[in-house]
């Protein structure tokens, strides 16, 4: 067997045996295939897809590689939520903290920014002195301790998933539907969770662009996870704008903040709200609108933010130290009308562009820089009225390429709902 042979086939569309999957992943792992030819594999899957079967044996390959978590020592029915990923994605910064305030066990492991989409671990890196990389003893133990923890990939969980993740990242193959789903379910899989709530993001801001990709994706997923007998509920939901405000690391951690003190965008606290709701119903076996019952409680009552700040203190974090850039500029917009469409990916690449995100797997982040938007899609704004804030640091930006995002018109457009739907 050799990788030119497996690369061939595949561009020739080709369907590959579980042998040449495994080959390929192993020998990727050990150096004998280098990052070029694995490369070239990952192209010609994004142009030519995999079946199902290519995707089930990939993901067994991808969770076989590395070690599983056994969550047992933690107590009742652990559930975990992925997001597929968006601009301004701050959802499990407050998720993680509302649903332990219920009671429920989270024991949450997160990724670094994919793409021009951001990373729940670069987020929470952007409070001075927060630990995410937790040894998984210290890991299980927080859980049984408070509730909940929140770090990144701890000790040796699918490795094939990390290498080839940073790979997709900076080769153009993040977009993959069958990579996305090998992906995601691999390390739901291995972080040992019973239940799996998958936000599955479409539109301008996400990784999947339509209602027809997000099908067939929420569908795969669910036939992995039942596979291997884990219930699995995707929530397909609208990118088509930034999530709240904020864009940029610590501008992120600061709107996660103010939305556990119940005092955040109206769109991110409905989303957390139905995904919580979700995840609190399948941990208590309690209906979906008792479970939101709770979670609005505890966001009114403030045990949300109390374990947010609980989970910060465990891992070490100081909130009062979170900084932002002092550079601030405000935009303000050319003309009268309603804000009929925010391009959320472009405004991602910006971000990513002064600083914000990564081109190169080894690239630094600063944390300070972003921007923090004055109007949502639907708002009407004034002539000279403020569009949007950018926060910046030692790079500069175009700001008629920042304008350029906004699409104001003298008519709104029909709105967009949140939720489009759930697959289970
Ligand atoms: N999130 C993941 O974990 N993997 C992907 O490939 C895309 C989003």
């Amino acid at each position: 067997m050799n990788i030119i042979d497996i690369i061939n086939k595949k561009e020739a569309k080709g369907e590959l045996t579980n042998e040449e999957l495994k080959y390929v992943v192993d020998n990727y792992l050990n150096g004998n295939i280098d990052d070029a030819q694995v490369s070239s594999l990952l192209m010609a899957i994004c142009i030519n897809g995999m079946t199902d079967n290519e995707i089930f044996e990939l993901t067994d390959i991808f969770l076989n590689s590395g070690d599983k978590i056994d969550l047992s020592t933690i107590d009742g029915i652990k559930v975990d939520k992925h997001s597929t990923g968006g601009i301004g994605d701050k959802t499990t910064l407050v998720l993680v903290p509302l649903v332990a305030s219920t009671g429920v066990n989270v024991a949450k492991m997160s990724g670094k920014s994919l793409g021009f989409t951001g990373g729940t671990i670069d987020k929470l890196e952007s409070i001075p002195g927060f630990k995410t990389d937790l040894e998984l003893e210290e890991f299980l133990c927080q859980v049984r301790k408070i509730g909940a923890a929140l770090v990144s990939q701890t000790g040796n969980l699918v490795p094939a998933d990390k290498k080839i993740y940073s790979l997709r990242d900076v080769t153009g193959t993040v977009e993959s539907l069958p990579l996305i789903a090998v992906s995601i379910m691999s390390k739901k899989l291995a972080s040992g969770v019973d239940k799996i709530v998958i936000d599955l993001k479409i539109g301008d801001g996400a990784l999947i662009k339509t209602i027809s990709e997000a099908k067939t994706l929420g569908r795969i997923m669910v036939e992995i996870g039942n596979h291997y007998g884990k219930e699995v509920v995707c929530v397909v939901t609208n990118m088509n704008e930034p999530l709240g405000h904020a864009i940029g690391n610590s501008l992120e951690v600061m709107e996660a903040i103010d939305t556990l003190k119940d005092n955040g965008p109206d769109d991110l606290k409905k989303l957390v709200l139905t995904l919580g709701s979700y995840m609190v119903s399948m941990a208590k076996n309690i209906s979906y609108n008792d479970a939101q019952k709770e979670l609005i409680v505890n966001l009114k009552n403030g045990l949300a933010y109390k374990k947010f700040l609980e989970l910060v203190n465990m891992q070490h974090g100081s909130i009062e130290n979170l900084k932002v850039s002092s550079k601030v500029f405000s935009l303000k917009s050319k003309k009268t009308g309603f804000v009929n469409e925010i391009k959320a990916q472009r405004l991602g690449e910006l971000v990513r562009s002064i600083g914000g995100g990564r081109y190169h797997k080894e690239d630094n982040i600063n944390y300070e820089i972003g921007f923090l938007l004055n109007k949502k899609v639907g708002d009407y704004v004034l002539e000279d009225e403020e569009l949007i804030k950018i926060y910046l640091g030692d790079k500069d930006i175009n700001v008629n390429e920042v304008l350029d995002c906004f699409k104001i018109d003298i008519e709104p457009v029909k709105e967009i709902p949140l939720v489009y739907g759930v697959i289970k």
